[in-house]
């Protein structure tokens, strides 16, 4: 029975996964030129399983074959570089396992180069930051390989479990782990952005941080738990000195390019997901502050609790499936065979996005376990109204809701068979002589304007 494993990359994750698979009785042989990281490591390991090697090549020789390594490495040049050097020295039925935040195109490129070494190759995507990796993280595990019972049962192992399952998803494709990963950033940074124009509306409704820290903690209560609600509101809350660190902290968001990479995907496929966007673009916009030198003032806001609830749920559903829909495009389109219902139980317990609202969009799955769109839009519209009207008072206080207008506009627009395009159409045309297209017909006409 396999109980060992390479492990190359002793950070923050790494660190911590390393502790997570001692805790689960596998041997953890690391690599790190520093003796004092490994020795660090070594010492918060209760279980003794952990062993540490100053080279790769003491760490190759002293791994059962067929050797199992984990890379947990910065994504991009520093994933390629350790790869190539791991590829020189390993063999024919190794399997390589790239758990850093790789882009999807980086991990097919990467399983190609294993390919040809005759070493498997999975891209797994891991979810629930560092508390995740040290006590159970969501695992999206993709590979062109069969993965073995022995190593299924080492990430299951590892995983968060939700009633008992683990949230570890296999699907087929080097690099579909990543790109399933990708997604749910980039449902992330919707999430967190939603949740930022809650807190901005309740402060402009002279809500204290303690008041609105409670309005968080009850959302838990209405149908509305995850675990970006619950940290939002022990955020809140948190006093240092008697103050709030939350009126301590500068208004810019920075990234490290994960929910970026999901736009750029979406852009390149011609996908829509507008509050994915719009979530990104907040965080950059926080770095131009005062572009303007005149103050437009936020006007008092008289918040009705219980529709932000509902304007909350609607944006979050539509950031939610905006991420599903694309995969599910995708998957189409590549042949991946994802089902929509797996990957909401991979989420279910682990990743940053854990929430209720996923098990709730499960029971509005099809047959084939893919979204039932007549479903879901019944869901949507039992929030429509209240997320208008929410719309209407924080445009009537000036308080910009990037996601939450974001994903009316995209509800409204993908719920109607109308929209002006006619005019851009002949715009282009007319400019351009780009043609147009006619209603009922497949051809492309240049009208003569003139
Ligand atoms: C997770 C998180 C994590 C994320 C970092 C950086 O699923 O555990 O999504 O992987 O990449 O927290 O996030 P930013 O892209 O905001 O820097």
């Amino acid at each position: 029975m396999m109980n060992q494993i390479g492990l190359i990359g002793i950070g923050v994750m790494g660190s911590n996964l390393a502790l997570n698979l001692s805790d689960k009785n596998f041997k953890v042989k690391v690599f790190n030129n520093s003796d004092e990281k490994i020795q660090n490591l070594i010492q918060k390991d209760k279980n003794n399983n952990i062993e540490g090697f100053n080279t790769i090549k003491e760490l190759i020789k002293n791994l059962e074959k067929p050797r199992n390594l984990l890379l947990l490495v910065p994504s991009g040049a520093p994933t390629f570089e350790v790869s190539k050097t791991l590829l020189e020295l390993m063999e024919k039925g190794d399997f390589l396992i790239d758990a850093g935040n790789s882009y999807f195109e980086d991990s097919i490129t990467l399983g190609k180069l294993c390919k040809d070494k005759d070493v498997s190759f999975i891209g797994m995507g891991v979810s629930g930051g560092e508390v995740g990796a040290r006590t159970g993280p969501a695992l999206m595990i993709g590979s062109e390989n069969q993965i073995p019972d022995e190593l299924k049962f080492l990430f299951d192992s590892i995983a968060a479990k939700k009633d008992s399952v683990p949230c570890s998803g296999y699907y087929k494709g080097a690099g579909t782990g990543h790109f399933i990963k990708m997604i749910h950033n980039g449902i992330e940074y919707a999430e967190m952005q939603i949740l930022a124009e809650a807190y901005s509306i309740l402060k402009f409704s002279n809500f204290s941080n303690f008041e609105a820290s409670e309005f968080f903690s009850n959302l838990s209560n209405n149908n509305q738990s995850s675990y970006l609600i619950e940290i939002t509101s022990k955020i809140l809350k948190k006093e240092v000195k008697e103050n709030y660190i939350i009126d301590k902290i500068d208004s810019v968001a920075n990234h490290k390019g994960t929910g970026k990479l999901t736009i750029e995907t979406s852009l390149e496929h011609g996908f829509p997901v507008p509050s994915i966007y719009s979530a990104f673009n907040a965080r950059v916009e926080s770095h131009y502050q005062k572009l303007f030198s005149l103050d437009v003032d936020k006007l008092d806001n008289q918040i009705d609790i219980s529709k932000l609830n509902s304007a909350i749920y609607f944006s979050r559903l539509s950031s939610l499936l905006q991420g599903l829909l694309f995969i599910e495009f995708l998957s189409e389109r590549n042949s991946y065979k994802i089902m929509t219902k797996n990957i909401l139980s991979n989420w279910a317990a682990g990743c940053i996005i854990r929430s209720e609202l996923l098990a709730e969009l499960s029971n509005n799955c099809d047959k084939k376990g893919m979204l039932d769109k007549n479903k879901v839009q019944n869901l949507l519209n039992l929030y429509l109204e209240d997320t208008k009207d929410v719309i209407r008072q924080a445009i009537n206080s000036n308080i910009p809701l990037h996601v939450i207008t974001s994903s009316l506009n995209w509800y409204l627009n993908l719920s109607s068979n109308t929209n002006p395009s006619n005019l851009i159409q002949a715009q282009r045309d007319y400019f351009g002589a780009h043609k147009v297209k006619l209603i009922g017909s497949e051809d492309f006409l240049h009208i003569d304007w003139d």
